[in-house]
C-alpha cells in the first residue's frame, strides 16, 4: 500500500550517512559484533528507504533491540550453529541471536547450495524478528536467483470467522532477478496493515480503511483506537489467512520453533522461525531464454492500459525502488517520536547522536 506521510510536523529527513553511522555505533553500543551491526544496519536503511515510518521497519527496531538485549531475548554474537544438512537443505539454530543475522545467514547459505542442486531450502529456528522479508530475498537476486522468504511472527490475526488473534502476519519477500534492472521484489504482510500504521492513523486523528482491522468483538471499524486491540485482518479474507497457516507450519512447525499463539509471547524468549528458499531460474531452460520470456510478461503486465491513466501499471517492489532514489537524494523520514525517543536511548548507551 502507497501511504502518505501525512503532516509534516510529525517527520524530519535525515541523509543515508549519518543514519548508517548512528545504527552502527548503536550496535556495536549494544554488543553486536562489526560483522553483525553492518548486516543489521544495512537492512534497516534499506527499510527505512523503502517504507514509511509508520510501518516500522527501520529505526525504529532499535528500541526492540535494546529491551530484548537487556532481558536476554536477543543475544549478540549468538553461538548460532548448523543441526541439520543435506545436499539441497540445512536448519540453523539462531541460538537467540539477531534475526536479521540468521537469516542472512540462511540466505547465503540457501544461494551457496541452490547454485550447485538447482533449489534449496534453509530453515531457522530459535531466532528473532528478522525484519524485512524483501531484504533477505533480494540477497538471492542478487546473486541472479530466485529468492523467498518468509517468517511467523507474534499472534495478530485471527482465524478466518474468528475475532481470536492466532497467527501472525507473517510476511513474505519474493525477489525475481532481471537483466541489468531491478528485481521484483513483492515484499508483503500477510494482512492488510499494521499496528505501527494504525497508530499513526491514531494520532494524526484519521480515519483508517475498514478492511484493516476488526474491534475485539468481531466488527469492521475505521477507528483505529477501536481497533488496536481486535485482530488485523488478512488480505484476501479467508485466502491470507490461510496463507498465513501455511506460512507458520513452515517456519514455525517444521523448523522448531514456536509456532501460533506462543511464539513472541515471552519477551526474553521470542522464538521465531523463518524459511530462506533460493531457486536457480534457469534450472529448466537456458537462463537467457528464460530472461528474454521474462521481460515479455512485463511488457504485457506494463503494457496493460491503466483505468486510471495517472496510475500506470507498476510491478512490485517498483515503489519502493523509486523511494529509494528519492530518499537518497533528499532524505529519509524519521518520526519525531522516534528521534525524541531514540536521543534518550543514545545518552543511556553514550552514543554520538548526531539527529
Ligand atoms: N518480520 C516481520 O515480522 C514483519 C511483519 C510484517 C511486515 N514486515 C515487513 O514490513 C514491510 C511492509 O509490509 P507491507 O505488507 O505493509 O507492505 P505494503 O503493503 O506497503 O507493500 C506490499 C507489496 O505490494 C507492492 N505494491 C504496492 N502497491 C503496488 C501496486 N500498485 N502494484 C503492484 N505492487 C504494489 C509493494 O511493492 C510491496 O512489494 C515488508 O518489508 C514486510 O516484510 C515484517
Amino acid at each position: 500500500m502507497a501511504y502518505e506521510i501525512g503532516k509534516d510536523d510529525l517527520v524530519n529527513l535525515y541523509d543515508l550517512p549519518t543514519l548508517q553511522k548512528f545504527s552502527t555505533d548503536f550496535l556495536l553500543a549494544l554488543g553486536a559484533t562489526d560483522e553483525e551491526a553492518a548486516i543489521i544496519t544495512d537492512g534497516l536503511m534499506t527499510a527505512s528507504q523503502w517504507w514509511h515510518p509508520g510501518q516500522g521497519q527501520g529505526l525504529e527496531k532499535f528500541f526492540r533491540f535494546y529491551r530484548q538485549i537487556n532481558n536476554g531475548g536477543i543475544i549478540p554474537n549468538a553461538p548460532m550453529q548448523w543441526v541439520q544438512e543435506g545436499p539441497s537443505y540445512a536448519l540453523l539454530d539462531a541460538a537467540k541471536g539477531f534475526g536479521y543475522v540468521s537469516a542472512h545467514r540462511a540466505m547465503a547459505r540457501a544461494v551457496e547450495k541452490a547454485k550447485v542442486t538447482g533449489i534449496a531450502m534453509v530453515g531457522v529456528r530459535h531466532s528473532n524478528h528478522f525484519g524485512i522479508a524483501g531484504y533477505h530475498a533480494l540477497h538471492a537476486a542478487k546473486h541472479g536467483l530466485i529468492g523467498w522468504s518468509f517468517t511467523n511472527a507474534k499472534a495478530e490475526m485471527a482465524p478466518w470467522g474468528s475475532a481470536q488473534v492466532v497467527l501472525g502476519t507473517n510476511p513474505w519477500g519474493i525477489a525475481i532477478p532481471r537483466k541489468d534492472t531491478h528485481a521484483i521484489v513483492l515484499d508483503m504482510a500477510l494482512t492488510m496493515s499494521g499496528k505501527g500504521m494504525m497508530m499513526w492513523y491514531e494520532r494524526e486523528g484519521k480515519a483508517m480503511p475498514d478492511n484493516w482491522a476488526l474491534t475485539p468483538t468481531g466488527e469492521r471499524t475505521t477507528d483505529p483506537t477501536a481497533a488496536m486491540q481486535g485482530p488485523l485482518l488478512p488480505i484476501g479474507e479467508y485466502k491470507g489467512y490461510g496463507l498465513s497457516l501455511i506460512t507458520d507450519v513452515l517456519s514455525g512447525v517444521m523448523t522448531g520453533s514456536l509456532f501460533g499463539m506462543d511464539v513472541f509471547q515471552d519477551e526474553s524468549n521470542h522464538d521465531v522461525g523463518h524459511v530462506m528458499l533460493a531457486i536457480d531460474p534457469g534450472a529448466f531452460m537456458p537462463r537467457e531464454a528464460v530472461d528474454a520470456r521474462l521481460e515479455k510478461l512485463i511488457e504485457q503486465v506494463k503494457g496493460a492500459p491503466p483505468i486510471n491513466p495517472a496510475q500506470p501499471v507498476i510491478l512490485p517492489g517498483e515503489v519502493e525502488f523509486k523511494r529509494m532514489e528519492q530518499r537518497e537524494r533528499e532524505g529519509i523520514p524519521l518520526s519525531r517520536k522516534t528521534v525524541d525517543e531514540l536521543r534518550t536511548l543514545a545518552s543511556q548507551l553514550k552514543v554520538d547522536f548526531p539527529l
